[in-house]
């Protein structure tokens, strides 16, 4: 697969018409949670645009989007724990809503726990979560998504959103890096 000196692209993990029914699936469950109610999904960039296109085209409530950007602080493979969250689209009072927060992935837990918190101190009538991927062996605090695509090893993976510096997030798939290959 990949073709770069420290780096490359070592085996397919999920194939698209695996991440299809995927999302059909966690969709079906949102519809049935949030029937007759509002929903704001809040889209974490850069990673959860891919996924998040794919699972509003199956929603049926009355759906609002709208985006945060969240970066950890530090290495590019590893969560360290200090998160600076900065809001991209937000004009509409959070209080009274209900939220569901949609990411790429879920690993250490630091970034969704704050992120939720945040929504909860401004007295949003309900805060969940939705990821596509969960790397459960990594957690380092105690968070569960309501909704998770799909459980997976502790590997860097890319595609479907997922990037290694910046590269891959366009990839209809889902992927491992190798980052020891020379
Ligand atoms: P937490 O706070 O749960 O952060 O550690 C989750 C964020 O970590 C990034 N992440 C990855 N990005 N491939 C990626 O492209 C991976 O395998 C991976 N594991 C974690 C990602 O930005 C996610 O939002």
């Amino acid at each position: 697969m990949g073709a770069d000196k420290s780096y490359a692209l070592e085996k397919v993990l999920i194939r698209e018409d695996e991440i299809k029914s995927i999302v059909k699936t966690l969709a079906g469950r949102i519809n049935e949670d949030y029937k007759g109610k509002k929903l704001i999904i809040i889209g974490v960039l850069k990673g959860a645009f891919v996924f998040l296109s794919d699972l509003v085209r199956e929603i049926k409530s009355d759906v609002q989007i709208e985006f945060i950007k969240a970066s950890s602080y530090g290495s590019k493979t590893i969560s360290t724990g200090e998160v600076n969250t900065e809001y991209v689209s937000f004009s509409f009072d959070v209080a009274g809503t209900n939220l569901l927060i949609v990411d790429d992935i879920l690993d250490t837990g630091h970034t969704l726990t704050r992120m939720m918190d945040m929504f909860r101190e401004k007295n949003a009538a309900s805060v969940e979560l939705c990821v596509f991927l969960d790397k459960v062996e990594r957690r380092q605090v105690p968070l569960t998504a309501k909704y998770t695509g799909k459980v997976i090893p502790d590997e860097f993976v890319v595609g479907y959103g997922l990037d290694f510096n910046e590269s891959h997030r366009n990839l209809p798939y889902i992927a491992v890096v190798n980052t020891s290959k020379q």
